[in-house]
């Protein structure tokens, strides 16, 4: 039989001053979990180099794009992601993003989706942000369309 693993409870717990931390460790009964994780001090946000974390993407038109951003630190960074102009990418029909904000997943890229993005990785202690820049292959058919196959 499989036996779920438990979550870790210490993300929130974490965020507590260092002596609540401790003293909601004891109470919480986490021994299970080892109390050390608590004792980790705040550490800023570091991109963990992945699949699809090379800054320079270029997709063909249509064609399904993943870009990661994941991060480790303490607390465990909050992952954003970010267009060109500063507005925050929503996830919705043409975008869709991991719970935890890490992946974003375009499954069939557009010429306007070429440009620019951004992840913002924040913690506590201090944000991380790192910069993609995609190309949509398939530009030239905008102007000579009756060439293009697509
Ligand atoms: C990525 O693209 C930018 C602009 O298109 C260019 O300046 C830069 O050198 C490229 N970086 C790499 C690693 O290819
Ligand atoms: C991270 O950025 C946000 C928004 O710009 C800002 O409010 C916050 O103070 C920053 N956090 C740190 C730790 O620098």
């Amino acid at each position: 039989m499989v036996v779920p693993k438990p979550l870790p409870t210490w993300a929130p717990v974490s965020q507590f001053p260092l002596p609540f931390a401790l003293l909601l460790c004891s109470l919480g009964g986490c021994f299970a979990n080892g109390c050390s994780s608590f004792l980790v001090p705040p550490v800023p946000p570091e991109f963990i180099q992945g699949p699809g974390s090379k800054p320079n993407i270029s997709v063909s038109l249509h064609g399904a794009l993943t870009l990661t951003c994941e991060a480790s630190g303490n607390p465990l960074p909050v992952v954003t992601w970010f267009w060109k102009n500063g507005h925050p990418v929503a996830s919705g029909d043409t975008y869709s993003i991991s719970p935890d904000g890490s992946i974003l997943h375009i499954t069939q890229s557009a010429l306007s989706d070429a440009g620019r993005y951004a992840c913002v990785a924040s913690n506590s202690v201090a944000n991380q942000t790192k910069h993609y820049v995609l190309d949509v292959l398939g530009t030239r058919c905008f102007w000579i369309k009756a060439m293009c196959w697509v």
